[in-house]
């Protein structure tokens, strides 16, 4: 029997205070037509919960309603560059409710999959050197990053912005780059200092078998499509919204200048190379296992999950499908129709596409991608989706 707990006041209070009680139906009585567990919620996180770093104000009531009535949900962004716990610590204090670091999918979480595959990875993107902690905290055993390799030589980009400090602080000086060769590129997140992040990328994707410092002769290459190390891009987003009025350019800008440019070098119309993150569906089976592995853990001790602990979760594999999933409905509430509501469609799931990022009422005779429910923002997205599957709340 599982016990269901109603809404708190504290919950009520929050919800008041935030505008949106008009949309709650409190019963202190109430019969649920349909299990609160059997749906579940993927939330993106820029331009559905936060936008330019200040908490959307549905945010918090929305997250507290389901946390209330053990509704399982995640968190899915296509940001990145820094641990899952840091990111969460962050959300945590900025949303002003907690969330467990196993909540969260971002770009880069299911490169945990791959720290057998390869040894020594160079690891590009994100603020300061915390990707490279992030990276460390997967498993990855050699993890090398771009300002490591500007501080050993800055002649490699002689135009890079890094300051003397900082590439003190953030660069690892016992690090050698060129004794051994890297087994794969990374990019966990948008490049902070794109003209040396660019140059170092295409000089391993052309370099004799990933020596960094080396180029490898095209005239004895079999297919030069091919680079000489495999490399990875977490997100493919060509636009995000922060704060700014228009939306702004997103990694998947920064893979097509890569891709362009390996093109040019190799006269080549195409480069080999692996995009995860929305929409793509080996992102939607990572979080997808995630989620049903988080269900399992609301249903043990749905107080206990809400508070900070180290919970140990079971990492599915990249590619693996989920196993007899408990979910009737998933819905994936988010603010890019290019990423979220297409991913969350091709996979089979609902969706819910916000007005506070990304998408705009004026972009409505453009849209392509036809998401379930068009919302004003997320507290509106779960309360209709809680309306239609007869959940009381
Ligand atoms: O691609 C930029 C990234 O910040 C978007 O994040 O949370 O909207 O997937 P999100
Ligand atoms: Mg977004």
């Amino acid at each position: 029997m599982i016990n269901i707990r109603l809404p708190v006041n504290r919950s009520r209070r929050s919800l008041v205070a935030a505008g949106c009680l008009k949309y709650s139906r409190f019963h202190t009585s109430a019969i649920r037509r349909n299990n609160p567990n059997e749906i579940a919620f993927v939330f993106d996180i820029d331009g559905v919960l936060i936008r330019g770093g200040q908490p959307i104000p549905q945010a918090k009531p929305t997250l507290e309603l389901l946390k209330s009535l053990q509704v399982p949900f995640m968190l899915l962004t296509n940001g990145g560059g820094v641990t899952e716990h840091q990111r969460t610590q962050y959300l945590s204090k900025n949303l002003g409710t907690y969330l467990n670091p196993i909540q969260i999918v971002q770009s880069h979480t299911p490169f945990k999959t791959l720290t057998n595959a390869y040894r020594r990875v160079l690891v590009v993107g994100g603020p300061e050197d915390k990707a490279r902690h992030a990276a460390i905290s997967y498993g990855f055993q050699e993890v090398v990053i771009p300002a490591d390799i500007v501080r050993a030589d800055p002649s490699i980009w002689p135009f890079h912005k890094y300051t003397a400090e900082q590439l003190d602080q953030w660069g690892d000086k016992s690090v050698n780059v060129a004794d051994k060769p890297f087994d794969a590129i990374f990019v966990f997140n948008d490049p902070r200092d794109m003209g040396s992040d660019l140059q170092i990328i295409l000089d391993l994707l052309n370099s004799e078998n990933g020596y960094l410092g080396t180029k490898r002769n095209l005239e004895k290459l079999e297919d030069r499509s091919k680079p000489a190390i495999p490399i990875y891009f977490s997100n493919n987003d060509l636009l995000w919204a922060n704060e700014y009025k228009l939306s702004r350019l997103g990694q998947g800008a920064f893979r097509i200048c890569v891709e362009r440019l390996y093109q040019e070098l190799n006269e080549v119309d195409k480069l080999e190379d692996t995009i995860i993150g929305k929409p793509n569906v080996l992102t939607y089976d990572y979080v997808h296992n995630a989620l049903i592995d988080w269900r399992l853990k609301i249903l043990a001790n749905n107080d206990l999950v809400y508070h900070p602990q180290e919970l140990t979760q079971v990492v599915p594999q990249l590619g693996e499908k989920p196993q007899n999933s408990p979910f009737k409905k998933v819905y994936m509430i988010g603010d890019n129709p290019a990423s979220d509501i297409q991913g969350a469609n091709n996979y089979g799931w609902e969706s819910c596409l916000v007005k506070t990022g990304v998408y705009q009422d004026s972009d409505f005779h453009n849209l392509t991608v036809k998401p379930t429910h068009i919302v004003d923002n997320v507290y509106e997205a779960i309360t209709t989706v809680l309306k239609t599957n007869q959940i009381n709340f």
